[in-house]
């Protein structure tokens, strides 16, 4: 008997330390009223019992399929579901998986299932990043099923890496995307976003900084990894959650940002960026000279004279760099309306002197957007199109926005279309 009306979930765990996290996952999808029926491995009851996992979603928890027969759960569980989640998924899970074994009930939920599929990882750095687990994780993501990147940081004993479970609230949002039906258009894709506000170091303590909150840029990397992307989010003193299955870089100046985003746009051993979106608000000087110890009042009424020097311009260089089958590169631009001309008029000549693809333009004419949760925006596109994004979700926008990215890669790849 179903009680809840919401999408029907089925939460598949394995067996692995973070299963105990999975029980988090499952109260933010019931708090949020989604049905959830739970499908555990044999291993995972090793770490959380049935009864946690029947208490929590209010439904009987089964391993095999030979129990509740007349029902038929190894083909109905799949058959009914919105979309089958996976977390943690070991390196056992997956292989069986890729490789469509149907050895318990929840393998043959994975066969039977004709929803979307997400896979958490969770295991340790060496079997991530053994060929075995990277070839499976291919074949899945193949085949259409988001496995999401897993987290860096410590690990079971005191090790750290690439392998932790990313947190419940993160794999939350990324099946909250996936239950969206966003298009999967960036499968196979690189893209890189800077998000945040760099800070200029002035002293031991102080630093010349801006109010940007990083929320946007975590919205489109967010956005970026539903769409089936890889992530490489360059966070630039981001103090909020970062979105599952987005690989980090933190940095702190502008010098920093500028290197981080260089190195992720065309790695030494990875994919050459397809797309870089510079959400970021990097300060454009720093202080001429970093004082040694803290500035200290003169107590003689006087005020200390700070003399600053301009920083690389990122987006610029990358436009300058760009080879003939660069990446799309999109920029970002706050402005006010002045003297000198509207917001729009502003933006339209930066986005001729920055020479990116699309620039997104925020009004921020008394206090607009920084720190907020909704938004409205602009995008300009270098052949001159405007297209309004009306007021809504920072999520909106980071969708609208890949929108605008997709079209504009087809016209670069097609320029007949061009408009
Ligand atoms: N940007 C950059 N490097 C800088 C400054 C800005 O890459 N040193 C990028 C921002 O990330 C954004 C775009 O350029 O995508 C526009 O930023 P903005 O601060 O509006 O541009 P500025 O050239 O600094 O223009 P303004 O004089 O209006 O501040």
């Amino acid at each position: 008997m179903d009680s809840l009306s919401g999408p029907r979930i089925v939460l598949g765990v394995s067996g692995g330390i973070a299963a105990y996290k999975a029980a988090l996952l499952l109260r933010l999808f019931t708090e949020s009223g989604h049905d959830v029926r739970v499908v555990p491995t044999e291993a995972a009851l090793e770490f959380v019992g049935a009864p946690t996992w029947e208490a929590l979603s209010g439904h009987p928890v089964h391993t095999g399929v030979f129990a509740d027969v007349p029902d038929v759960p190894h083909v109905r569980l799949g058959q009914q579901a919105d979309l089958v989640v996976v977390a943690p998924a070991t390196a056992n899970t997956l292989a069986r998986a890729a490789h469509g074994l149907a050895d318990d009930l929840l393998t043959n939920t994975l066969l039977t299932a004709r929803c979307p599929i997400v896979m958490a990882p969770a295991m340790h750095t060496e079997m991530w990043a053994h060929p075995s687990t990277q070839h499976n994780v291919g074949l899945l993501r193949d085949r259409g099923v988001l496995v999401l990147e897993p987290a860096q940081g410590r690990l079971t004993g005191t090790d750290t890496g690439p392998g932790r479970l990313p947190e419940p609230e993160a794999i939350f949002a990324a099946c909250r995307q996936v239950l969206a039906g966003r298009p999967r258009d960036l499968a196979g894709r690189h893209v890189v976003v800077s998000a945040g506000g760099t800070r200029e170091p002035l002293d031991p303590v102080r630093f010349l900084g801006n109010r940007s909150s990083g929320r946007q840029g975590l919205a489109l990397a967010e956005a970026a990894a539903a769409r089936g992307a890889r992530v490489t989010l360059v966070a630039a003193n981001v103090e909020l959650p970062v979105p599952a299955g987005v690989d980090v870089v933190r940095v702190g100046t502008t010098e920093e940002l500028r290197a981080g985003v260089l190195a992720a746009v065309a790695p030494g051993d990875g994919a050459a960026a397809d797309c870089i979106v510079m959400a970021a608000a990097p300060a454009d000087f720093r202080p001429t000279e970093l004082a040694g110890a803290k500035i200290k009042k003169t107590h003689d009424g006087s005020a200390p004279t700070i003399s600053l020097v301009e920083n690389p311009d990122i987006l610029l260089e990358l436009v300058q760099s760009r080879g003939v089958d660069g990446p799309v590169i999109v920029g970002f631009a706050a402005e006010t309306g002045d003297e000198h001309g509207s917001v729009l008029e502003h933006a339209r000549s930066k986005l001729e002197r920055k020479g990116c693809d699309l620039l997104v333009v925020n009004d921020v004419s008394g206090e607009r957007v920084f720190g907020r949760d909704d938004t409205e925006a602009v995008i300009l596109t270098a052949g001159g199109a405007v297209q309004e994004v009306p007021h809504g979700s920072k999520d909106d926008l980071a969708h609208a926005v890949w929108d605008a990215v997709v079209r504009r890669a087809e016209q670069l790849q097609n320029p007949s279309t061009d408009r």
